[in-house]
C-alpha cells in the first residue's frame, strides 16, 4: 500500500510585502517540505483586517503574495495555494471554536499585547481573535505539521488546545499539530533594534530586508545594521546584532555556524556586512525578479487561486459538515 503523506499547513498574511524573517521562518522552508508532506499553504488575507487596510492595496497584495510563494519555488503541481477568504468554512470553524475559548486565553497572548498598543486606536475583536481563525486554518484540514516562525509558537499551542478540548468533550476529530520551527532563523531580529523582531509592519525601512529590495537597498540596510563596538564575529546571546547578522549570513549561505565564524575571524564588521548583503542578494534578487514575471501574468495567478480554491473548498467542506454534526447541528436529509 502507498504510504498516505502527512498534512501540512501554512499561511503569511498579505499586510505588507514580505521581509527575509517571512522567507527564513516559513516560506524557505514551505519549499524543501513540499516533497514530504501534502501541502497547503494559504494567503490569510481575513487575519489582515484585524488592522486597518487600505482596501485597493490589500487586493494588489494578495496577488503579489501568490507571486512571491511560486516564485520562491512553491509549485501548484506538488502543493494547493488559497486564498483563505475563499474558502468560507474557516469562518465558520471559527465560530464554533470561538465557543469553546475563554477571553483569558486570548488576552494573554504577546501578539495581541503587542498589537493592542500598536494600534490603541483600534482594538477590536478580531485581534482578540485572531488565534481562533489560525486554529480553523489549521484544524480544517487535519494539518499534522504547521511550519511558522518562533513568533507563532503561541499561537500554535491555542490551535493544540483547541484540537484536544474539542476531542475530549465530543469524540476525536481534529489531529493535533505540531509546529515545525527551523533551528537556525526562527526569530530573526530587526536590523536596526537587535532586541526587537524582525517584521514587515516596521515604520521604519531600514530596520527589514523586503523581498522586493534591489540589490544596492540591500547592501546598504545591512551597511546600517545596529551591531556593537568588539569587533568580533561570533554567536553570543549577549550580541544580538552581530549573532543575528550571522543567522541570516548562515541561512543564506548554507554554512554552519562554526564554518561562518571560521570564515569571518580576524574580518573587520564593515566588509562582513558587505557580505552578508551579497550573499542575501544573490538570493533574493532572482525571486524578486521571478516574482515580476508571475505578476504580469494575471491569467495564470488567477487560474492557481481559482483551482486552489476548489480543492481547499473541498477538504474544508468534509471537516466542517463532520463538526457541525458533532456539535448538534440540524442538517435535513435529501429525500431522492
Ligand atoms: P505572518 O504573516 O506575520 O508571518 C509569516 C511567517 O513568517 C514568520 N515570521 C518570522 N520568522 C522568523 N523571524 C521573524 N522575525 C519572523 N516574523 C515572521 C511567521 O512566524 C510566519 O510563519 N498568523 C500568521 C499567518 C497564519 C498562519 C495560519 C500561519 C494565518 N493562519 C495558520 C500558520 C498556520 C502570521 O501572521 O504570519
Amino acid at each position: 500500500m502507498e504510504d498516505k503523506k502527512l498534512r501540512l499547513f501554512s499561511a503569511v498574511q498579505p499586510s505588507g510585502i514580505p521581509t527575509i524573517a517571512n522567507y527564513i521562518g516559513a516560506i524557505k522552508n514551505w519549499v524543501t517540505l513540499q516533497d514530504e508532506y501534502e501541502c497547503i499553504y494559504s494567503i490569510a488575507d481575513l487575519h489582515t483586517l484585524t488592522v486597518k487596510q487600505v482596501p485597493a492595496e490589500l487586493r494588489q497584495r494578495t496577488l503579489e503574495l501568490l507571486a512571491l510563494y511560486l516564485a520562491c519555488g512553491v509549485d501548484p503541481e506538488k502543493s494547493v495555494m488559497f486564498v483563505q477568504s475563499h474558502v468560507p468554512q474557516h469562518a465558520e470553524l471559527t465560530w464554533i471554536l470561538n465557543t469553546m475559548t475563554y477571553p483569558g486565553e486570548l488576552s494573554r497572548m504577546t501578539q495581541y499585547k503587542d498589537k493592542s498598543k500598536k494600534h490603541a486606536e483600534n482594538v477590536n475583536m478580531g485581534l482578540m481573535d485572531y488565534p481562533v481563525l489560525m486554529a480553523a486554518d489549521i484544524l480544517l484540514y487535519n494539518a499534522a505539521v504547521v511550519p511558522v516562525g518562533k513568533d507563532q509558537k503561541q499561537h500554535l499551542e491555542i490551535a493544540r488546545d483547541l484540537a484536544v478540548r474539542f476531542n475530549n468533550r465530543y469524540s476525536p476529530t481534529f489531529t493535533v499539530p505540531e509546529g515545525f520551527i527551523p533551528k537556525m532563523g526562527a526569530n530573526i531580529m530587526s536590523l536596526q533594534d537587535p532586541e526587537h523582531k524582525m517584521s514587515k509592519s516596521d515604520a521604519n525601512e531600514n530596520a527589514f530586508i523586503s523581498m522586493n529590495d534591489d540589490r544596492d537597498t540591500i547592501i546598504r540596510k545591512f551597511k546600517r545594521a545596529v551591531t556593537d563596538s568588539e569587533n568580533l564575529i561570533a554567536f553570543d546571546e549577549n550580541r544580538k546584532g552581530i549573532s543575528n547578522l550571522l543567522t541570516i549570513y548562515c541561512v543564506f549561505s548554507g554554512k554552519t555556524a562554526g564554518q561562518a565564524e571560521a570564515e569571518f575571524k580576524g574580518v573587520g564588521y564593515g566588509d562582513f556586512k558587505l557580505a552578508v548583503g551579497e550573499t542575501v542578494a544573490n538570493t533574493i534578487c532572482p525571486i524578486a525578479e521571478r516574482k515580476k514575471q508571475y505578476l504580469a501574468d494575471r491569467d495564470y495567478l488567477d487560474k492557481i487561486i481559482i483551482e486552489g480554491k476548489e480543492k481547499a473548498s473541498y477538504m474544508a467542506q468534509k471537516m466542517l459538515a463532520k463538526v457541525y454534526k458533532k456539535v448538534g447541528l440540524y442538517t435535513p436529509e435529501r429525500k431522492k
